[in-house]
């Protein structure tokens, strides 16, 4: 193995056309680390607004910077005290967020304990397409709002990453589940099993359906607003997009209406990503893959994404 690599490098912030493919040395695991040969990288809103400069992430980075937190590879070579994984082990994760995760390369170093061995049926670009997504819809349904059966739940953003696996989630608990998308995506929103899909440009989603325990939204603003009328009293909007993090409108109107609105930062869990490779296993959750791109052609992946309409996820393929 050559001790260079390649990778798509972000020598500043900007738009997409800034990244560059060049040759880098190949990390080295370090204790509790292990080395993946990445065979795919998701991408998720947070990686262009971190190629944008904006967010938590961004302030974490020194440039030139390798972007990227969605891994699924295989394990090339252990650091000190690995005991979880061996060599040729398929692993998926979300590695080191919000400190860098160097996911777009032919190879990186992530920590054994935010990692799971992905299920045999699964391929390696369902495997990187899961993991920051599917760990959010956890932590917002489950942590956060704390669903139990019964409840009624909307999911806005219901078609994109995080909303279509959180539709799936709260199904299998046992829950009633809205989702908004726009008229192209209301299929898309019944095969993934809503009971109600709302057309966000030609329905309103507080008149549509009768209140509901907990909104999970992935859009913010005006949205977020718009929900807490739709929430029961003492009610829970779980709300995404950290550009609206404690947005001052929303508290006084969830104080007013005596509900609560919570804001989140997803974090890695490689004993969550076990549970999630289970249900994965089963079947009982799936991931809907938008498109893929080699990684050379990543400036075409992050404008894609940016576009805010993929169905599912965009990957990069190593
Ligand atoms: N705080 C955290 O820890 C955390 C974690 C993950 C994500 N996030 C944030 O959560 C947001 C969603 O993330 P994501 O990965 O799910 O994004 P995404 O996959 O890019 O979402 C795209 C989807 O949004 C839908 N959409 C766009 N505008 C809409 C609207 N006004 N109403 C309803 N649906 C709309 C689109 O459907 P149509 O094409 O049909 O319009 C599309 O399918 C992002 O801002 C992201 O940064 C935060």
């Amino acid at each position: 193995m050559s001790n260079f690599m390649e990778a798509a490098v972000l020598p500043a912030f900007g738009a997409a056309t800034v990244f560059r493919i060049e040759k880098v040395p190949v990390p080295l695991p370090a204790a509790g680390q292990v080395l993946v040969k990445v065979r795919a990288a998701g991408l998720n809103p947070v990686d262009y607004k971190t190629r944008m400069g904006k967010g938590v992430a961004a302030a974490n980075i020194t440039l030139p910077a390798i972007l990227g937190w969605d891994i699924a590879g295989e394990v090339v070579s252990l650091g000190d005290g690995v005991s979880k994984f061996e060599r040729g082990d398929r692993i998926f994760g979300l590695s080191n967020f919000p400190q860098p995760g160097n996911a777009y390369a032919q190879y990186t170093v992530v920590d054994e304990n935010e990692f799971a061995i992905i299920p045999k049926n699964i391929t390696n670009i369902e495997a990187g397409a899961t993991p920051l997504a599917a760990l959010t819809a956890w932590e917002a349904l489950f942590d956060q709002a704390g669903i139990v059966a019964g409840q009624r739940v909307l999911v806005h953003a219901a078609s994109g990453g995080v909303g279509h696996f959180a539709v799936q989630l709260a199904k299998c608990k046992g829950c009633f589940v809205a989702g908004t998308a726009s008229a192209r995506n209301q299929e898309f929103l019944r095969s993934l099993g809503v009971d109600v899909a709302i057309d966000y440009h030609t329905q309103a989603f507080e008149s549509t359906i009768e209140p509901v325990d907990v909104v999970i939204d992935g859009i913010g603003g005006e949205t977020a607003l718009r929900s807490l009328d739709i929430l029961k009293p003492g009610g829970i909007l779980v709300s995404l997009p950290s550009m609206y993090k404690d947005d001052p409108a929303v508290i006084a109107k969830a104080r007013e209406k005596d509900v609560k609105v919570k804001w989140m930062s997803v974090r890695p869990d490689g004993d969550r990503m076990e549970k999630i490779a289970t249900l994965l296993s089963a079947g009982q959750i799936k991931v809907k893959i938008d498109s893929t791109f080699p990684l050379k052609e990543v400036t075409k992946a992050h404008q894609l994404l940016e576009s805010n309409h993929v169905t599912g996820k965009v990957v990069l393929t190593v």
